[in-house]
């Protein structure tokens, strides 16, 4: 089985976050991959680590299952949760027993491999894409709850849709768009990605259509990031795995976007800073120390030869830190 997918950074992610210090083959160590995917990630690490242990947490039953096959050599090594990482974290971090999983020990390692994968663009079949044959507007990366992008655009107002094409992905035609999306309803509902990927042609201006990206691009990403409620998830999705981690254990995010690093870059910020007491100032006694050690000043972006060999990595960003030992929260 070939996976659509080539894991992104896999050594920067590797060095940063298993450090010798751990123990040179993972021994003893649990790392949670939150975002497994086909398990591309798992499977280096597991490969690598010949100690290491990895659970997998992904929303979407159908990759996970890929993932599954793909790494059922590794036997007990690997185990698989379907469901949202930010709802397996907190249980984690509660020290919750979770359904059909052994009770695990906090992990030392946890990755956050951030977006969809290729699979989903190639294989998934619910319009997270807009070329190859038209699939239908549905792009839920778990496909038993809320509402589909085709939904979405029927049901949303003008503004709305402005807003959401704008403030998920910075698409600077989101009025224009909007409008078209609007009007077109009116006479047909928009729910394959083909009617899409016309209208946004359409709507926007010659100039826009010759660019570096295609004009529906931006559409599409903004649409998946409403879907699977993105943005809003992530804060919530950071918290739970900086609690979960044990302390002196890593974490180590790869983003896709601007609008998705910025909100990582404020919590690492945040955590690895420390907190102003009672008058603002940082005089002895009055702020406490830091949560975290950063351990990426600048975020890590892939080498020129990883871009040329997967050009999808291009946008990638990698940042890590460091759990402050005695930080028991
Ligand atoms: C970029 S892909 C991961 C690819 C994987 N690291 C690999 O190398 O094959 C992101 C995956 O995470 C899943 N996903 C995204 N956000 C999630 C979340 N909050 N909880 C669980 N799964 C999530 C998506 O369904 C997708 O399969």
């Amino acid at each position: 089985m070939t996976a659509a997918h080539t894991p992104v950074m896999p050594e920067e992610a590797a060095r940063l976050l298993v450090p010798e210090a751990f123990s040179p083959d993972g021994a003893g160590e649990l790392m949670v991959d939150c975002t497994l995917g086909e398990g591309g990630h798992s499977e280096f690490f597991l490969r690598r680590f010949s100690g290491l242990k990895i659970t997998g947490v992904d929303a979407d039953k159908k990759i996970s299952n890929v993932a599954r096959e793909r790494l059922k050599e590794f036997g007990g090594r690997i185990e698989i949760y379907n469901g949202w990482a930010q709802d397996f974290l907190s249980g984690l971090g509660a020290g919750e027993a979770l359904e059909n999983l052994p009770v695990m020990p906090r992990p030392g390692i946890i990755l956050l491999d951030l977006g969809v994968s290729l699979y989903h663009y190639g294989k998934g079949g619910r319009g997270f894409s807009f070329r190859g044959e038209s699939e239908p507007l549905d792009m839920r990366i778990d496909t038993g709850r809320g509402l589909t992008a085709a939904e979405i655009l029927a049901r949303r107002g003008e503004k709305e849709l402005a807003d959401m094409l704008f403030f998920n992905a910075e698409e600077r035609y989101s009025r224009r768009i909007a409008r078209a999306i609007v009007e077109t309803r009116r006479w047909t509902p928009i729910t394959s990605a083909a009617a899409l990927e016309r209208l946004v042609w359409d709507a926007v201006p010659s100039s826009y259509r010759h660019g570096r990206l295609h004009p529906a691009t931006k559409t599409f990403q903004a649409l998946r990031v409403e879907v699977n409620g993105e943005l809003e998830k992530l804060p919530v999705l950071l918290e739970a795995a900086f609690e979960a981690l044990r302390p002196g254990g890593r974490l180590g995010v790869i983003t896709f976007n601007s609008l998705e690093d910025r909100i990582v870059k404020g919590f690492f910020r945040a955590k690895t800073r420390r907190k102003r007491g009672g008058h603002g100032r940082f005089a002895d006694g009055e702020s406490t120390p830091p949560e975290a050690a950063a351990l990426t000043a600048k975020p890590e972006c892939p080498s020129p030869e990883e871009i040329k060999a997967n050009p999808p990595s291009r946008s990638a960003k990698l940042r890590a830190l460091e759990k402050v030992c005695g930080t028991e929260v």
